[in-house]
Formats: C-alpha cells, structure tokens, sequence
C-alpha cells in the first residue's frame, strides 16, 4: 500500500502543543502514514520546550522568528519556506492548527500548491474582526481554505455551518489540547514543591500576550495585581511572563520588584500544567488556558471582553472580567472572599474534550483515504 503523506505544519508554543497528539497518533501508524513536521519557528524557545517535552523532531525547520518580528514579514516569509517544502515533500495533506500567521500563510502556501488542507482546531469565532487581531481573519481564511475542518466543539460546527462550509468537510472531534493536558499529566509528575509556590499563600496565575492587550490594556491588568497583593496578605502571584518585548517591556516595568508577585520566563508545558492545578484562581487572556483550566477545576477570569471559547462561560467556571482594573479587582476579591462564589466557579468542567481528538483526526483521515480496515489501529 502506498502511504499517505503528511505533511504537519506549525510555529508557536500553542500550536506545538496542540499538534503533538496529532503526530504522536500518526506515528503510531508507520506503515500507513509517512508523517513529515515543518516549524516554521515563529517561536523560537517556546516552541523548542514543547518539542522537547515531546520528542517531536522536525524534518523540516523555516527557522523565521525575528526579535520583535512583523506580521508582513512573517507571513510572507511563512508563504514562501512552504511552499519550498511542499515541493519537496509533495504531501497528500497538509495539517494546520489554529488561527496564527503561521496558520495562515501555510495553509495559504498548501492552497497554491493545490495541496488539500486538515484545519484542527476549525471554526473558532469572536464575528469580530479586530478580536482578537489578526487571528479572527487568521481562522476565516484558513477555514475557508481548508478541505477538513477539524471542530472541538457543536458550536464550532455551527459557526462554520453558517458560514457556508460544506457540512461533509466538519468533523467533531473535541480539542487536541486536553488530549496534550492528560498525557501530560499523566508522564510528567510534579512535586509540587518544586514549582517554587509558597504554601503560606493562596497562588493567582497570570498570563497576558495578546495584541489588543499591549500598551494600556496591559498596564491596567498590573495595576489590578499591585491593588490586589496590597490588600490580601496571603495571596501571591505567579507570572511566566511571554518573551514577546511588548509584553515584558511592560511587564518588567511595572511589577518587577513587588513582593509577592514572581515574574518568571515561559515554564515548559509540564510544568506550566502543574502550576495550573496547583493554582487557586488563573488570570489569563490566553486561548490555551481557557480550555485546559476548566477541566482541572480552576476558576478562569479572562483578561478580555469576548471569546471565541464560550462553552466554558456558560458552563460558569470562566468568566470575563476584560483588561479592567475594577473589575479584575472585583471578580478576584470576590473568589478569595466568598467561598461559595468560589466553589460555584471551580467546577471541573469539560466542555472542549474528551482526550480523544487526535485518534478521531487520524480514523478520519484513514477514511478518507481509503486504508483497509485492517490497518486501521483500534480506538476502543
Ligand atoms: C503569537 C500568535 C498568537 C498566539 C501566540 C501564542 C500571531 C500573529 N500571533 O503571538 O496568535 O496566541 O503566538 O503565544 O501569529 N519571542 C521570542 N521567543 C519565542 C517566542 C517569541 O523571543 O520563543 C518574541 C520575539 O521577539 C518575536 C515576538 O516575541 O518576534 C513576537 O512573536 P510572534 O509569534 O510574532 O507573536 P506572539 O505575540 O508570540
Ligand atoms: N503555557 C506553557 N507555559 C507557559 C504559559 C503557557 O506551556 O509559561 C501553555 C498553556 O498551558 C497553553 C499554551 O501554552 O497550553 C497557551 O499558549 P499561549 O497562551 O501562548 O497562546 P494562546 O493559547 O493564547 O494562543
């Protein structure tokens, strides 16, 4: 038989993440796939501590990240290093994941070359343009090009259903990230002593990277945890701050030096997940946390005012408190005081999968090209 060839493109620490189920999935396959991985090194050390942690060794690498790099620059240098690796590997499929400017150019390059694309993680929607900028259009243009929208959620089947995808090209398969989140879990044991948390204190973990946060938005969001490590004793803040020098610019300038907030570098995955579970309420404006979070029972405040995650706002353990001071205050001082108010939040909710999704990637894509029954791998 011949193998399907597949070529799995990414470039950030939340795409990695989210791909390394998938490709994990494919190799357990080796007579039935011949699985290639191109970054494209939009992240750099962000993405080397996830191909660590899982042993992902790229066969092909862009290597394209620029200090304080442009969107122009990357997206066309992402167009153009791709397409000279779909020439070379001439893949029956190309998988793409999320909504970044990798995604975006690649699944673009894949296009051109008439090579059919696997969008994972499809259908994702704020209807707002510039919300968050410029991933919404990122993910439109991708869904739109896209010849398998891979869906985590009904909502996201229905976002696409309306915008006029062919209801044939949606699959629900869950989110690979909470695939990632259990097997992570599971190998990666932490004591939590060695995390470098306090025990003394109840841990708030912050993250903040997005675009619309930078300048402004984000000197409020410090503003709230200066107020905040102020007036409770017992609390303490934890910060892997993003190496994007528009975030650590501000960052360092206004919370280096204050006690009991830690500024720290990225945490690799592993550990990160750790932190997670050993938090009492997570600050975060970003899309990864929103998922995995819920499913370890953790109160979520999102450092925006909308979502393209909302099943887990309805189900109440996120809620969305924007990049403002009052209210990130409010909402914060709220759950350290009110312990119902707390437990009504810190549900384990698990509404963007079952752990499942890669397998359900993989059974599709044997499906759709035809391998015989015998070779599928068992999903039971
Ligand atoms: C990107 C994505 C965003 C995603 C985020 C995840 C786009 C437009 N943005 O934003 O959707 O949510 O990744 O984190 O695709 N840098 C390093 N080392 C690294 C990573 C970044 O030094 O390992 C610094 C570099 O100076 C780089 C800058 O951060 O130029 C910005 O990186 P970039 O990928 O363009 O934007 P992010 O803000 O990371
Ligand atoms: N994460 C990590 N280390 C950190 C912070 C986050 O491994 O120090 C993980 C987090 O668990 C999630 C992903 O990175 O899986 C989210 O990445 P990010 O917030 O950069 O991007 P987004 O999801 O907003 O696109």
């Amino acid at each position: 038989m011949k193998k399907i060839k597949v070529l799995t493109v990414f470039g950030t620490r939340p795409e990695a993440i989210k791909m390394a189920p998938v490709i994990m999935e494919l190799q357990k396959n080796p007579l039935v796939f011949d699985s290639k991985v191109c970054i494209t090194s939009q992240h750099k050390e962000m993405l080397s501590q996830v191909l660590d942690l899982f042993k992902i060794k790229p066969d092909y690498d862009l290597d394209l990240m620029k200090p304080g790099q442009d969107l122009w620059n990357l997206t066309s240098s992402v167009l153009l290093g791709i397409k000279n690796v779909l020439e070379e590997f001439s893949p029956d499929i190309t998988l793409v994941h999320g909504d970044t400017t990798t995604t975006l150019a690649a699944s673009l390059s894949a296009f051109y070359a008439r090579v059919p694309v696997g969008h994972v993680e499809a259908g994702l929607r704020t209807f707002n343009k510039h919300y968050p900028f410029p991933e919404e259009i990122n993910r439109i243009v991708a869904d739109s090009i896209s010849d398998f929208h891979f869906v985590p959620t009904g909502r996201a089947f229905k976002n696409l259903l309306s915008s006029g995808i062919d209801e044939k090209s949606i699959y629900h398969t869950g989110n690979t990230i909470i695939d990632a989140l259990l097997y992570t879990v599971e190998n990666h044991k932490f004591n939590p002593d060695s995390l470098g948390i306090d025990k003394n204190f109840r841990t708030i973990l912050l993250t903040s990277h997005r675009r619309e946060n930078f300048g402004e938005p984000l000197e409020r969001v410090c503003e709230a945890v200066k107020i905040l490590v102020k007036n409770n004793p017992d609390i303490e803040f934890v910060y892997p701050v993003h190496l994007n020098p528009n975030v650590r610019n501000t960052v360092h300038k206004n919370l280096g030096n204050i006690d009991r907030v830690k500024l720290v570098n990225p945490l690799e995955y592993a550990q990160f997940a750790a932190l997670m579970k050993e938090s009492y309420i997570i600050l975060t404006d970003s899309g990864g946390v929103q998922e995995e979070a819920p499913s370890l029972g953790k109160p979520v405040l999102v450092l925006r005012d909308e979502t393209e995650r909302p099943e887990a706002v309805e189900c109440g353990s996120v809620k969305l408190v924007g990049p403002h001071t009052d209210k990130i205050v409010s909402n914060v001082q709220q759950l350290l005081d009110s312990e119902k108010k707390y437990k009504e939040m810190a549900l384990v909710t698990n509404p963007y999968g079952d752990g499942r999704a890669s397998e359900r990637i993989v059974k599709t894509l044997m499906k759709h090209f035809e391998v015989p029954e015998k070779n599928h791998f068992d999903i039971c």
